[in-house]
């Protein structure tokens, strides 16, 4: 368990499926990231039953509120290399009531604290769509920069949209 100031990083349990095939299918949560092929709720829960537990390479942690015990995101550092001490960063809230409180911010912190202390990471990374304003600012606020743009590789609604691709160094976390 990671602990930040209003939240905690926690496994998930395989119950908790349902909730996230319930993000998985709001359009609204969904709105800048990937979301790809559509998976039936029986499918979701044998994937998450079946995930192996977190490793080095792969940590995926649930974040619960810790004023009522609420899962209600998903914060994860994957594809890291311990040869390059570099790993990258996803973040999402599904239950879009807690949005707007701080959570994303004390989440993300935790999780990258996390990830220069625990896992003596060197570099954190990210993609965001440049048009997703309110993660690009808490990024920038934490201290990630830009360092790159991505032209035309995320498409919604018939439209391309760039990404920026953001780093985060060992230090730099604010
Ligand atoms: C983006 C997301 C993670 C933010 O989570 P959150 O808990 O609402 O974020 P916080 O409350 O910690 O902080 C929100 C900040 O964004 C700012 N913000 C909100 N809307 C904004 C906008 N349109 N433009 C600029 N800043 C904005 C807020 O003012 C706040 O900043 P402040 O604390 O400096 O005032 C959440 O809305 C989410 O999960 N969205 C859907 C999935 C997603 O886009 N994930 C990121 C993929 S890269």
């Amino acid at each position: 368990m990671v602990l930040g100031e209003l939240v905690k990083l926690r496994p998930l349990e395989p119950s908790e499926a349902d909730a996230l095939w319930r993000w998985h299918n709001d359009p609204e949560v969904m709105r800048w990231m990937e979301d790809g092929y559509t998976e039936p709720l029986a499918v979701a829960r044998k994937r998450l039953a079946e995930r192996p537990g977190n490793s080095y390479g792969d940590v995926l942690y649930g974040i619960e509120v810790l004023a009522d015990a609420k899962l209600i995101g998903l914060v994860r550092l994957r594809d890291t290399e311990p040869e390059t001490g570099c790993s990258w960063l996803d973040v999402y809230l599904g239950e879009k009531e807690y949005w707007g409180r701080g959570y994303a911010t004390d989440a993300l912190r935790a999780m990258c604290r996390y990830g220069f202390e625990k896992m003596r990471l060197h570099k954190i990374s990210l993609h965001v769509v440049t048009e997703n304003h309110a993660a690009h600012h808490i990024y920038r606020k934490i201290g990630f920069v830009e360092e790159g743009r991505l032209r035309q590789v995320f498409r919604r609604d018939g439209r391309w949209f760039d990404q920026f691709t953001m780093g985060l160094l060992e230090g730099e976390l604010r």
